[in-house]
């Protein structure tokens, strides 16, 4: 059957729950909430901060799978194996500052630690990629802030 909703992937960045040390609540969260808004969830993934594995699973989903929607969380600190800003940088075609500057601008009024979250938006080819931080609680203040406006960006992206 032919399904038209918008579809999402959601990567969680965290060595710690790769070596199964923690448990993904971020990316149960996060696919969670974007199953809420109609999304059609293609795959949820938990990988080890490493950044040329972070860009081979970014580029296959953005060119193989045609995912509408990629949602990080996770390694976007300041912390030495961080490295999600800079793999979502190295494939991008183009950048969607915006999104990233909101979620900083909206968080920073519940905790002045968002102004440490490095993560970026951007887009390759018709794949808007963005990075959220690591915890539950800024998973969803974030997605609070950005959620209602992305189906525009993303349809108009098609
Ligand atoms: N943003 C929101 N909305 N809420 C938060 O609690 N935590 C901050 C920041 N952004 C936070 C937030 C903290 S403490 C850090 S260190 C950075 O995100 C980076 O988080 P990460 O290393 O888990 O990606």
């Amino acid at each position: 059957d032919r399904d038209d909703r918008l579809t999402a992937a959601v990567i969680t960045l965290s060595d710690s729950g790769f070596a199964g040390q923690r448990e993904d609540r971020s990316g149960l969260l996060l696919k969670e909430l974007l199953e809420e808004k109609g999304y059609r969830m293609v795959e949820s993934l938990l990988l080890p901060d490493e950044q040329s594995q972070i860009e081979e699973e970014l580029i296959r989903l953005s060119d193989q799978r045609d995912v509408n929607l990629i949602v990080t969380t996770g390694g976007t600190g300041f912390s030495p194996r961080d490295c999600t800003p800079e793999a979502t940088l190295a494939v991008a075609t183009r950048n969607a500052p915006g999104i990233s500057e909101a979620i900083r601008l909206y968080s920073m009024a519940i905790t002045k630690r968002a102004m440490l979250s490095r993560g970026v938006s951007v887009i390759r080819g018709k794949t808007l990629i963005v990075n959220l931080p690591g915890s539950p609680k800024a998973v969803k203040e974030s997605m609070d802030c950005i959620v209602d406006q992305l189906p525009h960006g993303l349809n108009v992206l098609l």
